[in-house]
């Protein structure tokens, strides 16, 4: 097509970023602005009995202390608290009454003229609870754990557990080889490096301006709306830049409430800025208990699978996502049964963590997968390839494209897989012990309903223009590229708009559906500013275009230009002057690939650790991804994507853990020194390929590689480990303590 979809180019914000000029929520400055510090409960459940905040008070530049009982007035409905991605429930309400939901809840708001003494004076806030008996251990409420609820809206329904199908129970009774067994894994928080931050500016007349991290600026101004019962012209969010948010940023979260609430409180500018132990209490991947069963015949393929699954959310609410239905959808298997439930507990409803239900659900099927392999005594690629499915097995719906057997042999050849000795502790360096293992990943290629704004100028610059987020996924530049050779300019040429509640609709930026949307919104926009350009261009006289159609040309090189005959150009700065006018502007709405086939990346992993037998230490060596996620915009940046998700693979499988004191309900580690993450130490070789994937839902054929990198890596760690040390950990992390006993 033209020089930059597909190439890697850098961040067109990269210099922006690194030099500190781009701004992020808790950097916006107003005159006056007041700076709020949350007092968090200690309590995991209760009441509060009183708030005494008179030393604080007393402290000097403190300029008030807001509870629920002297908060302006807020929604008490929760209609209005429902934001574009709640899932069923009755969602949390900040500073609303003296009912504690969770450890760590915003019981009050400092507010002062410096951070500093807002936080001194938050730590003076004095509080008494009622407690009532908690729980936060999902060990001990499962039995408790209540099936998922059938969806109550379009949202809900994309995470639908798939239904039975065929005789599981007798299918797996009758299996020549079978194989069960529980996999667990623990909560998990995104901790992106940005901090969660709110500033509100007060500019006067009721109006507020709201720089806000988050992952959808639209979202949290109709939540706001609701909250505080303001119209959208008085209520705009703003959000450039957002540093990580992994997820946990789709919902509006409580530092946004609290900071409008203390503005219009106080009226003046406001900015809350949450520490990182508050940021435990957002939200987090749910613990996930869950029990598979395979049986396959003879000829080594499946018969039936079994996937029962218990996930971790909150009193008030019923976050799920389709856990179970991976295991159903990525293999042939005639017989195979899901059951979902919730586990309830004194703690922040869970969210969407990178991979959300993939990330856990995929995790277990791939050991599981491993581990029949093993009873089966074949491969365990070679097992992937005889359940190798060319439809989506829980809708019988073909694939749009899937190019997963070529993930599988690209990868294995990068990894060398064919040179694997099947049998465990069968290779060591030295005084380790060596594994291979491998797993398959599996995501989802939605697209969602997004609204982009294209102007061209004669003098051949454009904006464009899209509510869209860029959470770090590089979508400022991806917009560049795509409107930069659809309209036939240079990448300097185009200038991007995001991030801010008043450009045209966009959907939040998750589930890895923006690259896709807003690529097919920029092209189908782009194509009509051509059209339009060509309607002016022939009107010239003797037109080089007069007979062309509008498919017959295309923007190169500041001309349109017909394609049979390079010859026929018209300028863009031509074309306008005829038309007397000194831009093009178009707004369209886009939502191409809702077909009835089914939309999926998919990729094959294979990792190598090393395993010290005195001391149970791991090591990532090595570890190959291969991606088929349709054509790749950016090649240098969706590799960083692929890269940094399979670092997360590891921290998921080796090191992450959010562990709760179960005696009061409090997370023990809400710190970035004891909840761990890989570092750089921990990262070694990471080799990223991307398959091609020809697909035709979308105009160019995008599919998104947010989330799919993780999905499988900590499965084919968790296999590779196995392999080193004959050792079966289905317990996430394999810390070295699981190794030795
Ligand atoms: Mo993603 S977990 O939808 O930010």
């Amino acid at each position: 097509m033209a020089p930059y979809i597909g190439t890697g180019t850098s961040r067109i914000d990269g210099i922006a970023k690194v030099t500190g000029a781009a701004k992020y929520a808790a950097e916006f400055n107003a005159p006056g602005l007041l700076h709020g510090s949350i007092v968090a409960s200690t309590i995991a459940k209760g009441r509060l009995r009183r708030i005494d905040a008179s030393a604080a008070k007393r402290v000097e530049g403190v300029v008030d202390v807001l509870t629920h009982t002297n908060r302006p007035r807020i929604a008490d409905d929760d209609k209005a608290y429902k934001d574009d991605v709640a899932p069923s429930g009755s969602p949390f309400r900040p500073l609303y009454d003296d009912r504690i939901l969770f450890s760590g809840q915003p019981i009050a708001l400092v507010v002062a003229e410096t951070s500093e003494v807002a936080r001194y004076a938050a730590s003076l806030v004095e509080v008494e609870y009622e407690k009532e008996p908690h729980v936060t251990d999902v060990y001990r409420q499962r039995d408790a754990a209540i099936p998922v609820k059938p969806p109550t809206n379009e949202f809900e329904a994309l995470f639908t557990p798939p239904k039975t199908r065929g005789a599981p129970e007798q299918a797996l009774a009758a299996a020549a080889v079978r194989h069960e067994a529980e996999y667990t894994t623990p909560i998990e928080h995104h901790n992106p490096m940005e901090l969660y931050a709110a500033t509100v500016v007060y500019e006067g007349h009721g109006k507020l301006t709201v720089y806000d991290k988050t992952q959808g600026v639209q979202n949290v101004q109709r939540y706001l709306c609701g909250v505080f019962d303001m119209k959208p012209e008085d209520l705009r969010v703003v959000s450039p830049y957002v540093g990580g948010a992994f997820g946990v940023g789709l919902r509006p979260q409580f530092e946004a409430v609290l900071a409008v609430l203390a503005a219009r409180a106080l009226r003046r500018s406001v900015r809350v800025v949450l520490t990182r132990p508050q940021m435990y209490a957002l939200g987090y991947r749910p613990a996930m208990i869950q029990r598979i069963a395979l049986g396959a015949n003879s000829g080594a393929t499946l018969d039936a699978i079994t996937h029962d699954a218990v996930t971790v959310t909150s009193q008030y609410e019923d976050y799920n996502r389709q856990e179970t239905g991976w295991s159903g959808l990525l293999y042939t298997c005639a017989n195979a049964s899901y059951a979902h439930k919730l586990a309830k507990l004194d703690l922040p409803t869970s969210c969407d963590m990178r991979g959300p239900s993939a990330a856990t659900g995929v995790y277990a099927l791939e050991c599981a997968m491993d581990e029949l392999a093993v009873a089966l005594n074949i491969d365990p690629l070679d097992l992937r390839l005889r359940c190798y499915s060319e439809r989506n097995q829980d809708t019988g719906q073909p694939f749009s494209s899937k190019e997963l057997r070529e993930c599988y042999r690209q990868g294995a050849e990068a990894f060398g897989w064919d040179k694997r000795n099947p049998e465990p502790r069968s290779t060591r360096d030295g005084r380790d012990l060596v594994g291979w293992g491998m797993a398959t990943g599996v995501w989802d290629a939605w697209q969602a309903p997004i609204t982009v704004r294209i102007v061209l100028s004669a003098s051949g610059d454009a904006e464009v223009a899209c509510a869209t987020s860029d959470i770090g996924t590089c979508t400022y530049t991806i917009m560049a590229q795509v409107a930069a050779d659809m309209l036939g300019l240079p990448l300097e040429a185009i200038s991007v708009k995001l991030g801010d509640s008043s450009l045209p609709q966009s959907p939040v930026e998750g589930g890895s559906w923006i690259a896709a949307s807003v690529s097919s919104g920029i092209a189908t926009t782009a194509a009509a500013i051509r059209d339009e350009l060509l309607r002016l261009a022939k009107q010239i006289p003797n037109s080089p275009l007069a007979s062309a159609a509008p498919g017959e040309v295309a923007l190169v090189d500041g001309k349109l230009v017909s394609k049979a005959d390079a010859s026929r150009s018209v300028s863009i700065a031509d074309a306008m002057r005829q038309g007397a006018v000194t831009n093009i502007e178009r707004e369209i709405t886009t939502n191409p690939g809702q077909d009835a086939r089914a939309h999926n990346t998919h990729s094959a992993i294979f990792a190598e650790v090393k395993v010290d037998e005195q001391l149970g230490v791991i090591r990532v060596t090595r570890v190959v991804s291969a991606v088929a996620a349709g054509r790749i915009l950016n090649a240098k940046t969706a590799s960083s994507q692929i890269l940094g998700s399979v670092v997360w693979g590891i921290g998921m499988a080796l090191r992450e853990e959010t562990l709760i004191d179960h005696r009061d309900g409090r997370i023990a580690n809400a710190n970035i020194a004891e909840y761990l993450v890989p570092v750089n130490a921990d990262v070694q070789d990471i080799k990223v390929i991307f398959v091609d994937e020809a697909d035709d839902s979308n105009p160019l054929g995008v599919k998104g590689v947010g989330e799919i990198g993780i999905v499988g890596v900590p499965a084919a760690i968790a296999n590779a480990v196995y392999h080193a040390t004959g050792k079966r950990i289905r317990d996430l992390p394999i810390t070295l303590d699981k190794l030795l006993v």
